[in-house]
C-alpha cells in the first residue's frame, strides 16, 4: 500500500483507468466503457471567443477592466450591498452581457453534441450568458449555479418583474424599479452574499455518479462551485481544457490536461472522438447571419483583437452609464502616464490616451 504521498506520486505518473494521459486515450475510455454520464463544469473561459471578456484574465478580463472604473474592488459590481447603493454599474455590465447578442461558441456546442449523443448528465456552469441554451443545451440538464437572466425580482419585496419590460430597460441602459413599492429590480443571477439556487444544492452530489468529468474555461476560484470537479469518484478521468492548470486538476492519475486555447482543444476533443465534421455543422447551425458567414473567409481576428473590441466596446458603455467626472478623467490619464512605460492602458481608454497624447 504505501503511505499515501508516495502512492499519489506514482499515481500521477501511470493512470490507472486510462491507458494514457492523453485525449485520445480519453476517447478510447468513453468507447470501450460506453461512458454515459459525462458531468462538464464550466466558467467565463468558455464565451471568451464569443467576445465576452472573462472575470479574471490579468489584462482582458472584467474585474481588471472595472477596477479603472473607480469601484473600491471590482467585486463590488455583484456584490449586493454596493448594488442597494449604486446599482448603474451593474445595469452598465448588464447591457453588454445581456442574453441574445452572442453567439454560442465550439465549447457550448460541444456540450449540445455530448446532450445529442446521450453522454451528458448534466451541465454546471457558472456563466449567465445563457449560451448553453442558445446553443440548444436542454434547461433540464443545466445547473446555472450562479443564476441567470431570465427572471428578474425587487429586492425588497421579491415581486417579480415581467420580461418584456425587463428587456427593454435594460437595452435602454436604465435601471428598473418595482412597479410595488419602487425597489431595485436584479436579475436572479447570484450576487456575493447571496445563496446559490436550490438548484445546485439538489444535484451538487450528481458528480458522485460520472463516469467522466469536463472542466472549461474557470479559474475554480468561487466556491461552492470550485469544489465540484473533486466530489467525482477516484478513477473517474477528468479532462480540464483551460489556458492554465486549475484546482486540484492534474493530480490524480486519470487527469488530463488540454492546456491552451479552449476551441483548439474541444476540437481535439472531438476530432479524437470522430466527431470533427459533425460538431463544426452542428456550430454553424448557431450562426445567425449569413453575412458572418462571408466574414468568416475574410482573416479571423486573433482572440486578443476580439477580446480588445469588446473590451473597448464594454468601456465607452460604462462610462456612458457612469458619467466620469473631470477629476476622474485626470486620474486616468495620469494613470495612463504612470503606465506609459510598461505598454500602456489604452487599450482600456482608446480615447482618452489619443488625448493625452
Ligand atoms: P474567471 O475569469 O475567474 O476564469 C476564467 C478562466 O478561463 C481562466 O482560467 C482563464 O485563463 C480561462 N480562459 C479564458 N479564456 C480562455 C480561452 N479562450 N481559452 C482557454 N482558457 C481561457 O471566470 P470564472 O471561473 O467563470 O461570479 O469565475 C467564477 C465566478 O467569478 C463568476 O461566475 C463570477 C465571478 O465573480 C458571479 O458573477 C457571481
Amino acid at each position: 500500500m504505501g503511505n499515501e504521498e508516495s502512492s499519489m506520486v506514482r499515481d500521477s505518473t501511470h493512470p490507472s483507468v486510462l491507458e494514457a494521459r492523453n485525449i485520445e486515450a480519453v476517447a478510447k475510455y468513453i468507447k470501450k466503457h460506453n461512458v454515459k454520464k459525462v458531468v462538464v463544469m464550466v466558467g467565463a473561459g468558455i464565451s471568451t471567443s464569443a467576445g465576452i471578456p472573462d472575470f479574471r484574465s490579468p489584462e482582458t478580463g472584467l474585474y481588471a477592466n472595472l477596477a479603472m472604473l473607480d469601484l473600491e474592488e471590482p467585486e463590488d459590481v455583484f456584490d449586493i450591498g454596493f448594488f442597494r447603493q449604486n446599482p448603474k454599474p451593474f445595469y452598465a455590465l448588464a447591457h453588454e452581457l445581456y442574453p441574445g447578442r452572442y453567439r454560442p461558441t465550439i465549447a457550448h456546442t460541444f456540450i449540445k453534441l455530448l446532450h445529442d449523443k446521450g453522454l451528458l448528465l448534466k451541465h454546471f456552469t457558472q456563466n449567465i450568458d445563457c449560451l448553453e441554451r442558445q446553443a440548444g443545451v436542454p434547461g433540464d440538464k443545466i445547473i446555472e449555479a450562479h443564476g441567470s437572466f431570465a427572471t428578474q425580482h425587487c429586492i425588497d419585496c421579491k415581486v417579480p418583474y415581467p420580461d418584456d419590460e425587463m428587456y427593454e430597460i435594460v437595452k435602454s441602459g436604465k435601471v428598473p424599479h418595482c412597479k410595488e413599492c419602487g425597489g431595485l429590480v436584479k436579475p436572479d443571477i447570484v450576487f456575493f452574499g447571496e445563496a446559490l439556487p436550490e438548484s445546485f444544492f439538489l444535484n451538487r452530489s450528481l458528480p458522485e455518479e460520472a463516469d467522466l468529468c469536463i472542466v472549461m474555461g474557470t479559474s475554480l476560484s468561487v466556491q461552492p462551485f470550485a469544489s465540484l470537479p473533486s466530489m467525482c469518484s477516484d478513477g473517474v478521468p477528468r479532462v480540464l481544457i483551460n489556458m492554465d492548470r486549475v484546482g486540484s486538476l492534474g493530480s490524480r492519475p486519470d487527469d488530463v490536461l488540454l492546456l491552451g486555447d479552449i476551441d483548439v482543444g474541444v476540437r481535439k476533443f472531438a476530432t479524437a472522438m470522430g466527431w470533427d465534421e459533425e460538431l463544426e455543422a452542428l456550430w454553424e447551425e448557431t450562426n445567425p447571419d449569413p453575412k458572418s458567414r462571408e466574414a468568416e473567409d475574410a482573416p479571423p481576428l486573433t482572440r486578443d483583437e476580439r477580446l480588445q473590441d469588446e473590451v473597448d466596446r464594454l468601456t465607452e458603455e460604462v462610462e456612458r452609464s457612469l458619467g466620469i467626472t473631470s477629476a476622474y478623467e485626470k486620474r486616468v490619464r495620469e494613470r495612463l502616464g504612470e503606465a506609459s512605460s510598461n505598454d500602456g492602458l489604452a487599450h482600456v481608454f482608446p480615447h482618452l490616451a489619443r488625448q493625452s497624447r
